[in-house]
């Protein structure tokens, strides 16, 4: 295996361990914890937490102190597909490769499982003894904000508005960046924080934090339309047959990819201008834009 795919099965052997751990210690046997185990059992690439992790690796500090910012996000962002599965969203049946909650269970439950891991998140970055006071506000305040109804709830509300209706690309821009990009901007804001970096330096990495969810975003809906069903574990046309407005609906795959490369150049000059071009993350970056998966 490449040294790249190793340690991306590193960290995500790490994060899923922990993951458990959480659910197991804090979410009571039974219904909800199943169809949460569930969720987590059935994979997903964890990049988000690995982005965080690797924020940390990048700047030279001892990363284990992101463990539990690593994992709200992780859980913050499977709540998030959870409910988007739901048929009152998108109304998925696959998801990660296995029938989607309210499948396997039902929607009750799917509901629920949302609920419990998005509290979840919350207490255990408040738990972590490992955290000083400050982090833990920190923390608390930016993930709950990027989640929240001026962050992803908000991004999904306007992401179903604008079904059937043709948005702009300034709008759609919108759209990306509260569903996908505050979590993902998230992961690199709080990495940089637990590093201690200086404010020019935060400020510079900001760069690449604003950039990575339309670039997450628009690699998703190429894939909604490219993509192999079995390798990305979801439905592909789901878009399509919701009627979303996407990047390649809007400029076609074409359009949509040279949008991508533009901020995949903000993104590469944000990690040459804070000395992290030669690190995991970079690389992480890059396929994040090129995965088929
Ligand atoms: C899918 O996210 C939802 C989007 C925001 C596009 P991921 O592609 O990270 O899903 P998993 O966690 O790997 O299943
Ligand atoms: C989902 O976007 C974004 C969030 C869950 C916040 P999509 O609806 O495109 O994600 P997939 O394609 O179902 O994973
Ligand atoms: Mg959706
Ligand atoms: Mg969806
Ligand atoms: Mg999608």
């Amino acid at each position: 295996m490449e040294p790249f795919q190793e340690h991306l099965k590193d960290y995500q052997q790490v994060i899923n361990e922990k993951l458990f751990g959480y659910v197991n210690r804090h979410i009571n046997p039974g219904r909800v914890r199943d169809a949460i185990i569930h969720s987590i059992e059935a994979g997903g690439k964890r990049v988000r937490p690995i982005l965080l992790l690797s924020t940390m690796e990048a700047f030279g500090v001892d990363y284990t102190r992101g463990y539990t910012a690593a994992c709200a996000l992780e859980m913050v962002h499977t709540y998030s597909l959870i409910h988007d599965d739901l048929p009152a969203m998108d109304n998925d049946d696959m998801r990660r490769g296995q029938p989607t909650i309210h499948k396997a269970f039902d929607e009750a439950t799917a509901i629920l499982a949302g609920d419990a891991l998005l509290t979840l998140s919350f207490q255990v970055i408040s738990e972590d003894s490992n955290l000083t006071s400050d982090e833990k506000v920190f923390l608390t305040r930016e993930l709950s904000r990027a989640s929240g109804g001026a962050g992803m709830v908000d991004g999904q509300m306007l992401d179903m508005r604008s079904e059937g209706k043709q948005v702009s690309i300034d709008e759609l821009k919108s759209i990306h960046m509260n569903k996908t990009g505050q979590l993902l901007s998230f992961a690199i804001v709080a990495g940089a924080y637990l590093s201690h970096t200086t404010s020019e330096t935060f400020q510079k990495i900001e760069n690449l934090a604003n950039v990575l969810g339309l670039i997450f975003q628009i690699q998703d809906d190429i894939l909604d339309v490219l993509g192999d069903a079995d390798a990305i574990g979801k439905p592909v046309g789901s878009d399509e047959g919701n009627d979303k407005s996407t990047y390649p609906q809007l400029l076609g795959i074409e359009g949509a990819i040279r949008e991508m490369n533009e901020y995949m150049d903000v993104a590469l000059h944000s990690l040459e201008q804070t000395g992290l071009n030669n690190t995991f993350l970079a690389e992480l970056v890059d396929f994040l834009s090129t995965r088929d998966r």
